[in-house]
């Protein structure tokens, strides 16, 4: 991964797409990748949230490699996909494409991830994932 300039995916809509600020950077002028991990796991949520209709907690997280930094005023896109429905847990894959200004015509994987969440109940507590309807 990294280097190359790729294609966005087709045929599927990004979950979230965001534009860095520059409160979001580090001393370097690049963003912090800790600001790209919380919205992979926002965009991560909303799938996994729609598919246990209601509370969900983040249990785990496996590996972030950054490929690429990312600058102010790239556009990120945030795909996610399904990979496994447990019990009581959601595991699904984010992979972040940065679209680079100024153009935005040119694109770059930025980083993936495995993210599971845990459908929760009102105090907190893991409940079963209701089957798909
Ligand atoms: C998430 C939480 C409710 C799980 O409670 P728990 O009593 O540990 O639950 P369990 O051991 O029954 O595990 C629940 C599910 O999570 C899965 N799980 C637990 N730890 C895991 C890990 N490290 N990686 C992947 N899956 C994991 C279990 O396999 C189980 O899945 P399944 O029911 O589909 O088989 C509890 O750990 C919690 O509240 N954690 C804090 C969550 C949070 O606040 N996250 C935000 C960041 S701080």
């Amino acid at each position: 991964m990294g280097g190359e300039t790729v294609h966005l995916p087709t045929g599927r809509e990004p979950v979230l797409r965001v534009m860095p600020a520059p409160a979001d950077v580090n001393i370097n002028g690049d963003v912090f990748g800790g600001w790209i991990m919380s919205h992979a796991d926002i965009a991560g949520a909303v799938v996994a949230t729609r598919r246990a209709r209601g509370r969900i907690a983040t249990v785990a997280v496996k590996e972030f490699v950054f490929a690429e930094p990312v600058m102010v005023g790239d556009l990120l896109s945030f795909y996610v996909d399904l990979v496994r429905v447990g019990r009581t847990s959601i595991t699904v894959t984010v992979e972040v494409f940065a679209q680079r200004r100024p153009g935005l015509t040119d694109v770059v994987k930025v980083t993936e991830a495995t993210f599971t969440y845990v459908a929760i109940d009102e105090r907190g507590r893991p409940r079963p994932v209701p089957p798909e309807r």
